[in-house]
């Protein structure tokens, strides 16, 4: 009988909703912490069977019936634990896991494997110290990398030439053709690694499941990965796991990076919980090996477009096996390409500041919906809002899922609507230049020449005529002096306010706000506010 792992059941508890799959069969209703039906084990017409979501079991008070999401299916369906783990996994959208026994022959085969690949990263590792190697040796000192770290990741060197399927000769060529390195074509066996700087790819036990070799001419592609075989499978191999997994229990976190290289100096720079996908891709499996030390993962993209765009499939990826205490993150680096640059050219500081600052994912997905929607319009909200709730429907505990929804929706109310009135008020009145004060300026001006002397510079820029006659003023020179002062502050708060009013708009139209830019603003106009108070106080 096929038996399933606690790692499975435990998937499965996590990613069903117990309230879920019992309402298909007797109607709930919440009531304080659990819900509430009419228990489908006895006979009763008033509930007494109840429900607790957070602990994942059922109890009726009637008949002391009692058991978890797996017992209920297997109860009420009459059918065995296989058959309701099965189903289970149907409902959950997740693959049984098969344990078929293996055999002789599959553990020989995989024996010869693993030898393979062994004695191939030793030749390369060999060949990378020797002359022919010499270009990627020089290349990857260049990349920052000390014999410690070449030796610890065992980086070698794979030749022009058709080095493996030479040395291996005596070695049937379907078991070399298995592991990747050898191919056949029309003019018989050749390696498909050549002149390639090598990165060995381990399995989480450590043992060589297949490479990965970076090109040292510039020519593309930049990599090329062993393409999968019976032990390698690149959706579900993650670089630098095998380095990263104590890091990973120690750290409680895991930081994900886009490119091997960028794994290895993470790691090697204090960042030991760091890993990378193989290629691009990241696959939902490998955030399921992720998952199974601790549900805390800062994913850690590169500042371009391409990062964006990993990082949103990231985030859809990891929206099922979000639980109310994870805690997902996401870094974006700039002022460099990749974690590999910034710890070069910024050093380990720079990158600790990139990790720290990671945006948690709920304040990704609110940032990345305002960014990437029209706000302002009606059908922009509307299509931020359907991505959202795409979004949150992921998430698989629903009580936390309701939680977030209701996070979402204050938002959305409190930044949303707000924003709705594109006619932003200014919260103070405007003092106006009117007639008549420009009038008593110009009285002033022709009574008090010391004024006219002492706030030159200002009354010219007021572009006004003083030059036609008019009466005196009857104003005593220090109020005379005052009512300059004010005026001039009146038109600076002025100024301010149409600069503020800018930025808002700016930041409307674009969906970009800088908030120390209106924090300053907002600072300089109190301060001038502060200032005319102080003056009208002085009598
Ligand atoms: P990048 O293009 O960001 O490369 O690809 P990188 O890590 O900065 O490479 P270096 O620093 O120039 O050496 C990120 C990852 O995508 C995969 C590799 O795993 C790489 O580490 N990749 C990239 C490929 O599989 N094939 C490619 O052609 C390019
Ligand atoms: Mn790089």
């Amino acid at each position: 009988m096929a038996k399933y792992d606690n790692s499975f059941t435990d998937e499965l508890r996590q990613r069903l909703s117990l309230v879920d799959v019992i309402s298909r069969r007797v109607p709930l209703v919440k009531r304080g912490q659990n819900y509430w039906g009419c228990c489908p084990f006895h006979n009763e017409k008033t509930p007494s069977f109840s429900v607790n979501e957070d602990k994942g079991f059922y109890h009726c008070f009637g008949c002391r019936e009692h058991g978890d999401i797996i017992s209920f299916v297997m109860k009420t369906e009459n059918i065995d634990f296989k058959e309701a783990i099965k189903e289970l996994a149907d409902m959950a959208g997740l693959k049984l896991p098969t344990y078929k026994q293996k055999t002789q022959q599959q553990i020989d085969n995989e024996e010869n494997y693993i030898k393979i690949t062994e004695s191939a990263c030793k030749i390369y590792q060999d060949l990378l110290f020797q002359d022919i190697g010499k270009h990627a040796l020089e290349y990857i000192k260049k990349r920052g990398f000390s014999d410690d770290m070449i030796k610890k990741y065992r980086i070698g060197y794979a030749p022009k030439n058709n080095i493996i399927s030479a040395k291996f000769n005596n070695v049937k060529i379907d078991k070399l053709t298995s592991t990747g390195l050898v191919r056949v074509g029309e003019y018989g066996p050749y390696d498909f690694f050549r002149d390639k700087l090598m990165f060995p790819i381990f399995n989480a036990h450590g043992q060589i499941v297949a490479f990965s070799g970076r090109s040292l001419d510039g020519s593309e592609p930049k990599y090329i990965n062993t393409s999968d075989t019976e032990l390698f499978h690149k959706r579900q191999t993650i670089f630098g796991f095998n380095f990263a997994r104590d890091a990973i229990h120690r750290a409680n976190r895991s930081i994900v990076v886009e490119g091997q290289i960028d794994a290895i100096q993470m790691q090697v720079n204090g960042f030991g919980e760091t890993v990378a996908p193989l290629g691009t891709a990241l696959t939902e499996d490998h955030i399921a090996i992720l998952c199974k030390s601790n549900r805390n993962i800062t994913f850690c993209f590169d500042g371009d477009n391409a990062g964006q765009k990993a990082a949103i499939r990231a985030c859809t990826l990891v929206l099922p096996f979000l639980r109310d205490n994870s805690d997902v993150r996401f870094a974006f680096v700039s002022g460099g390409k990749d974690p590999d640059e910034i710890l070069k050219t910024h050093g380990v500081s720079a990158m600790k500041k990139i990790i720290d600052d990671a945006v948690p994912l709920i304040d990704f997905l609110w940032e990345t919906v305002n960014k990437n929607y029209l706000i302002n319009t009606p059908g922009g909200r509307t299509q931020a809002e359907k991505f959202l709730k795409d979004c949150v429907s992921k998430i698989t505990d629903k009580i936390f899922q309701s939680e977030i929804e209701n996070e979402y929706n204050s938002r959305k109310f409190n930044q949303w609507h707000k924003w709705k009135k594109t006619e932003y008020k200014p919260d103070i009145e405007l003092p106006d230049t009117n007639q008549i004060d420009i009038n008593i300026i110009k009285s002033i001006v022709q009574t008090y020449p010391e004024i006219s002397e002492k706030f030159g510079d200002f009354l010219i820029s007021l572009n006004i005529s003083f030059d036609e006659d008019v009466q005196k003023t009857t104003m005593s020179l220090q109020d005379a002096e005052k009512f300059i002062v004010s005026f001039k502050l009146q038109k600076y708060i002025k100024k301010l306010n149409a600069e503020k009013i800018e930025i808002i708009n700016n930041a409307l139209k674009n969906n970009v706000s800088d908030p120390e830019i209106l924090k300053d603003i907002n600072e300089k106009i109190k301060n001038a506010n502060d200032k005319l108070e102080n003056l009208m106080d002085k009598k």
